[in-house]
């Protein structure tokens, strides 16, 4: 089964909270958003490896560490996992960017796939899929299906809210991907909400209704 950690860093808590004020506006949402996506890959890229390169500094030659050849991309879920995409880049700005295009059926809950642009080498790379939301894990199920489709092999999810609903879905349709939240909430309402959650990630990133 694949592995599910909460990375409850006290900044990723803070930064959480004010995200899910209902108070807190579109830019600071955005923002903040985005800090956590920061913080979080930090925690994520702890296992990369590494390899031995020999430099010059202006005392003379040494071997130090650089990260290996290992390829990363990061893979935003539309709309709302756009809002996490800076936040990854501004640690790991080489990372490709794949989209993929999913909506939930607001009534049925069923997700629908719309838009799928990858990298051509998704084989070769580690993915980071990002997602505010993972309520009841069928977009990421989704994703990471048309992502193993397209080729990919090793992918991390990486959520800011997760439902236990949408976290026993992916570890039981998909137990090869690791899944990294910020937080784990308590349940799904019958509508399909996380709750307490932060309400719908793509309106209050968006500003739509
Ligand atoms: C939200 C969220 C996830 C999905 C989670 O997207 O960003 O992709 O719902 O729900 P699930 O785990 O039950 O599938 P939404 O469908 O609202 O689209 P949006 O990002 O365009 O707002
Ligand atoms: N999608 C959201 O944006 N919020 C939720 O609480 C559940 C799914």
């Amino acid at each position: 089964m694949g592995k599910f950690t909460v990375l409850n860093h006290p900044l990723i808590q803070h930064k959480l909270t004010i995200i899910r004020d209902k108070s807190t506006g579109t830019k600071v949402f955005r923002e903040v958003a985005n800090e956590i996506a920061e913080l979080m890959v930090y925690e994520i890229t702890r296992d990369l490896p590494l390899q031995d390169v020999e430099i010059e500094t202006p005392m003379g030659k040494t071997v130090q560490k650089q990260l290996a050849g290992k390829k990363l991309a990061v893979v935003p879920i539309l709309r709302a996992g756009l809002g996490m995409v800076d936040g990854v880049l501004e640690l790991i700005p080489a990372a490709k960017v794949g989209h993929i295009g999913m909506y939930r059926d607001e009534k049925t809950l069923e997700p629908h796939e719309y838009f799928v642009k990858m990298p051509p080498d998704i084989d070769q790379r580690i993915l980071f899929i990002v997602d505010p939301m993972l309520a009841t894990g069928g977009s990421a199920n989704m994703a990471i299906d048309a992502l193993k489709k397209r080729g990919a092999k090793s992918m991390r999810l990486v959520v800011l809210v997760a439902a236990p609903e949408g976290v026993e879905a992916v570890q039981k349709a998909h137990p090869d991907v690791d899944i990294y939240a910020a937080a784990l909430d308590d349940r799904l309402t019958e509508t399909g909400y996380i709750t307490p959650g932060l309400g719908d990630a793509g309106d209050r990133l968006f500003g739509t209704k």
